[in-house]
């Protein structure tokens, strides 16, 4: 690669705040056009912050893969830090290493087997009030079910007799995503202000968790979910256990983690699905062959498909985490750029992964493009959903399994229609989020 004066890969700044004004008003039409216009890899300030855009598949596996020792997580997740504590999206080094070992052996696939029965059972429930010609908010509708499952597998507890617990995560994000613009621009040691809000909820978040994880050390039954597992969960070097503040931590981004961007995931899929009439039939007809009249069942995963392959189709055109930020603890030799120490590099999977180099239409859903082979020959990071490398996201089988039983499952059972005046528009905060409520109006299913 051709060395280029920096002034030459970077899009026009203001001199105070660099880029932030151009990010801010529309941070994925930004980032696609910087990487149209300047290349695999963006120089870009924010404030005082430089921050290297990379879109080369083969950096991001560098940086996330062989060289992920020489960063630590970006500005966005060291903030939430109020939030998450030190669980295992934002703790780093030895207390990260010790935190994985101990939760890996709960999201091996055998376990996550387990759960999917569980999955379905909750979906079943859900849906089971829903009538013909009622009106929902998809979003709205994917968020309780998926929050109904995490809480389910993590406590083996109903949401109802957790409202504070979920209550609490919902006004939490709200806050987090108002506070996005001080994520970007100010350096991480400056303290994200913490409204009283947040800060009220936190309290009644750490208060119902507490209790629950006390109330379950007094009882020391297994109940058979992830805080047994958690609380039985021992170091093998020390033989130590968490105490209830790492306990705490890591519930806690399992279960912010762990439902979100499962139900953005759905909704997307539900609104794509609903556009593609052809897809739609085949995903019925596959539910029809696999598994019929009876529930879809976590063995049935490997024959649908077609379904995960809609899936996979979703997260590529709508990826939940659609950025990923690193920043550097040691100087690195990125191409032919240095990103020295304290600088960002920052990649978006909503950029990747509509890159016309790896996906022929690249705006378009295509769901036979993972079943075709086209794009077998794509390079390893041109599809990054759950990111990769050692910080790979943990739940990436438990996501995919709940999203696949669940997205069969509804449409073997009902039809949905899109709001004739609904306009896709996207709120990337911290997740992509539709702008709009996404309203279908749910139809029976002939059988
Ligand atoms: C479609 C759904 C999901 C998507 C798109 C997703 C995406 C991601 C991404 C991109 C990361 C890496 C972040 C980074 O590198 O900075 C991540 C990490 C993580 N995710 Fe997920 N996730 C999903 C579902 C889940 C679920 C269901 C759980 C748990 C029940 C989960 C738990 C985690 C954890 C614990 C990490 C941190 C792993 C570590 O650093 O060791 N995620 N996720």
């Amino acid at each position: 690669m051709q060395h280029r004066s920096d002034e030459l890969r970077a899009p026009p700044s203001s001199l105070l705040i660099g880029h932030v004004g151009s990010f801010s008003r529309d941070p994925l039409g930004f980032l696609t056009s910087a990487a149209k216009d300047y290349g695999d890899i963006v120089r870009l300030r924010f404030g005082g912050r430089i921050t290297w855009f990379i879109s080369d598949p083969a950096l991001i596996q560098q940086i996330l893969v062989h060289d992920w020792r020489s960063f630590e997580k970006g500005t966005g997740l060291k903030r939430s830090k109020p939030l998450f504590g030190n669980g295992l999206l934002t703790s780093e080094g030895d207390t990260w290493r010790r935190q994985h070992n101990l939760i890996m052996p709960i999201f091996h696939r055998e376990r996550v087997e387990s759960y999917g029965a569980m999955m379905v059972s909750e979906t079943e429930s859900y849906t089971e009030p829903w009538r013909a010609g009622v009106t929902i908010d998809m979003l709205e509708a994917t968020t309780s079910l998926t929050l109904r499952v995490v809480m389910r597998t993590l406590f083996n507890a109903a949401v109802d007799d957790s409202g504070a617990i979920s209550e609490a995560v919902e006004c939490a994000q709200a806050e987090f995503a108002r506070s996005i613009p001080y994520i970007i621009m100010l350096p991480s040691w400056v303290p994200t202000p913490v409204t009283p809000r947040l800060r009220r909820a936190i309290t009644r978040l750490d208060v119902s968790i507490q209790r629950l994880i006390e109330s379950r050390r007094a009882e020391g039954r297994d109940h058979g979910d992830l805080l047994s597992l958690l609380l039985a969960a021992h170091d093998d070097d020390n033989q130590q256990g968490m105490n209830n503040k790492q306990l705490r931590d890591e519930l806690l981004t399992l279960f912010l983690a762990g439902h979100e961007t499962t139900a953005l995931t759905l909704a997307w899929a539900l609104m794509l699905v609903s556009q593609n009439p052809e897809v739609e039939a085949r995903l019925v007809d596959e539910a029809k062959r696999v598994y019929g009249e009876r529930l879809p069942q976590p063995a049935d995963r490997a024959a649908l498909v077609y379904t995960a392959a809609v899936v996979q189709e979703a997260l590529r055109l709508y990826p939940p985490a659609w950025s990923v930020g690193r920043e550097a603890i040691e100087d690195c030799e990125l191409g032919d750029i240095t990103v020295k120490r304290g600088n960002v590099a920052f990649f978006s999977q909503w950029v990747v992964h509509r890159d016309p180099r790896w996906y022929s239409d690249a705006d378009k859903f295509i769901p036979d493009r993972w079943l075709d082979g086209s794009i077998a020959g794509n390079p390893r990071f041109a599809y990054f959903p759950f990111g990769g490398g050692p910080r790979v996201c943990m739940g990436s089988q438990f996501a995919l399994m709940e999203a696949v039983l669940i997205l069969s499952f509804m449409l073997a059972r009902f039809r949905f229609e899109l709001a004739s005046d609904f306009v896709p528009a996207l709120y990337p905060a911290i997740t992509l989020r539709p702008l709009h409520p996404m309203r279908m109006t749910i139809t029976a299913r002939n059988k």
